[in-house]
């Protein structure tokens, strides 16, 4: 299948281009950077939400499923963009976001809808129906005044969750998706893939442990009613009948948001999502060790046949260039020279091409509820006071950050990030190399992470303070030091602090 050792793009349509000067990144923007996309040799491209939304949660909070948001243009702007992309080899997916909808939605005001949402009676005392947390903070639950009765939302109170044990909610969701496979889409991210369903008893959940996710040590409960229920599979299998009804089968890359790899397989199965994103490696810290530790684990998990996904980046998550290199350049190469030699599929958040950085967003510019907006400023495009994301002058809806790592800059420099991704994207492709199993080397220097490819390559990535020497025998194809490229090694390896290469071995 074209997804098993593809890179997928994860844009952020708000923050990509904007086209026409009103300081908000979209379709057209996007449209205009696909020759950007293609000459860096992307498989697919992945838009964070496009439907209409009143933006509680920017664009998670769905107010219509079928349509486009007048922010980023129109449906034929959507159209222009699948075709356009499909034009240069590019696959578009896009964002659903099944768990719940806008409290916009007309769905949540239609009395024959009720139950599609969770709807339940205060306790005696007029307190919630039992003690879940909202991911946002606060309960879960919020009172409705008119009918006196609470409705459940895992998130913010403009996003009531949908009932996925309801049948015509699975059927309604089974329309929406083909609508879309209709149009081109080849397939969706699925947001909060992990947490479809909740406990039917709504069983109040147990204190939070140590392995829960910095959100919900933060809000101290463990979500074990209300998020990672194996029975989400069922409504994964749902929707992956309907993906394959077309040709080829539509893509299903979940958000499978749970810390435990355990956790995460419950989730891989052959019939379901084709892809499970990996938050046990994302949230791994950056060293040799636990990144060596955490892949083998997962490469030992997996059932056969399944493929990975690794990222490091998103629109949720710090990106990886400030939260594991803290702005190191040389650091942010060996993360990418990893990502893109691992076996399965590499999902790249944009601008992590360029290394670009999380910056500090001042109190003022404030948009997330979840202080997310460090990861969400303006696609990096050129060093000016608009950054080649919008004209200069304009105020963009978030601030511009630091302008030194941009994608014109990079594309003149043989030592850029961006350079050294497009050219791993190209050797996946091109050499047999990169391809089949992944064998983790066992006897390396402190600091090292070494792996071996069934295709032949040897990567060798040094995370240490200091340099390291390996016995090889070969020649490098690409070094996170350009100017080491097809260096022959004659029996010793020399990585210098924070180098990485990709070798073959002779
Ligand atoms: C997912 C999205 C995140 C959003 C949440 C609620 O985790 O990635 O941005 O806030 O779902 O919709």
């Amino acid at each position: 299948m074209w997804w098993e050792n593809a890179v997928i793009y994860q844009a952020y349509p708000r923050s990509y281009a904007d086209s026409n000067g009103d300081g908000i990144g979209d379709l057209p923007g996007i449209t205009s950077k696909l020759d950007h996309l293609e000459w860096l040799g992307i498989d697919a491209l992945w838009l964070s939400p496009t439907f209409p939304s009143p933006d509680h949660d920017w664009g998670y909070d769905v107010a219509d499923f079928c349509g486009v948001h007048p922010d980023f243009g129109t449906m034929r702007d959507l159209e222009e963009l699948i075709l356009e992309a499909g034009r240069r080899g590019i696959h578009v997916m896009l964002d659903l976001v099944p768990n719940h909808t806008s409290n916009e939605h007309q769905w949540f005001h239609d009395p024959a809808k009720r139950d599609w949402y969770v709807w339940r009676d205060p306790k005696p005392d007029g307190s919630p129906p039992n003690n879940w947390k909202a991911a946002f903070g606060g309960s879960a639950w919020t009172l409705d005044d008119e009918s006196g009765q609470y409705y459940l939302h895992n998130f913010l109170p403009e996003q009531p969750d949908l009932d996925w044990w309801n049948e015509e909610v699975r059927a309604e969701f089974d329309e929406i998706l083909r609508f879309w496979f209709e149009r081109g889409v080849a397939g969706f991210r699925i947001d909060v893939a992990h947490a479809l369903i909740k406990d039917s008893q709504l069983r109040d959940n147990p204190p939070a442990t140590p392995t829960d996710s910095p959100t919900w040590q933060r809000i101290g409960q463990h979500p074990k009613y209300n998020l990672g229920l194996p029975e989400a599979v069922d409504v994964h299998r749902r929707f992956r009948r309907v993906a394959e009804e077309f040709d080829p089968p539509a893509l299903l890359l979940g958000e499978t948001y749970v810390m435990e790899l355990d956790a995460l397989m419950r989730y891989v199965v052959p019939d379901g999502l084709q892809l499970c994103m990996n938050f046990a490696f994302l949230h791994t810290p950056f060293s040799a060790d636990r990144l060596a530790d955490v892949v083998a684990r997962t490469e030992s998990l997996l059932p056969p046949g399944s493929t990975p996904a690794w990222h490091a980046s998103s629109h949720d998550d710090q990106r990886f260039a400030t939260r594991w290199c803290d702005g190191d350049l040389a650091a942010a190469k060996c993360g990418l020279l990893a990502l893109l030699c691992l076996r399965g599929t590499t999902l790249l958040y944009q601008g992590d091409e360029i290394a670009m950085e999380a910056p500090t967003v001042p109190p003022e510019r404030v948009r997330d509820v979840g202080g997310r907006d460090p990861c969400r400023t303006p696609m990096g495009w050129e060093d000016r006071p608009g950054a080649g994301f919008t004209d200069d002058g304009v105020e963009p809806w978030l601030p511009i950050g630091p302008t030194d790592r941009n994608v014109a800059d990079q594309r003149a420099d043989p030592q850029s990030p961006l350079r050294l991704t497009r050219d791993l994207i190209s050797l996946r492709k091109h050499r047999g190399l990169l391809h089949g199993a992944y064998e983790p080397v066992r006897d390396v220097p402190d600091g090292v992470w070494a792996f071996t490819r069934e295709g032949g390559a040897l990567v060798v990535i040094n995370l240490g303070d200091r340099g390291a020497r390996m016995s090889v025998e070969g020649a490098i194809v690409i070094c996170t030091d350009r100017d080491r490229d097809e260096e022959t090694i004659g029996g010793t390896l020399e990585l210098r602090a924070r180098e990485a290469a990709v070798v073959t071995m002779s």
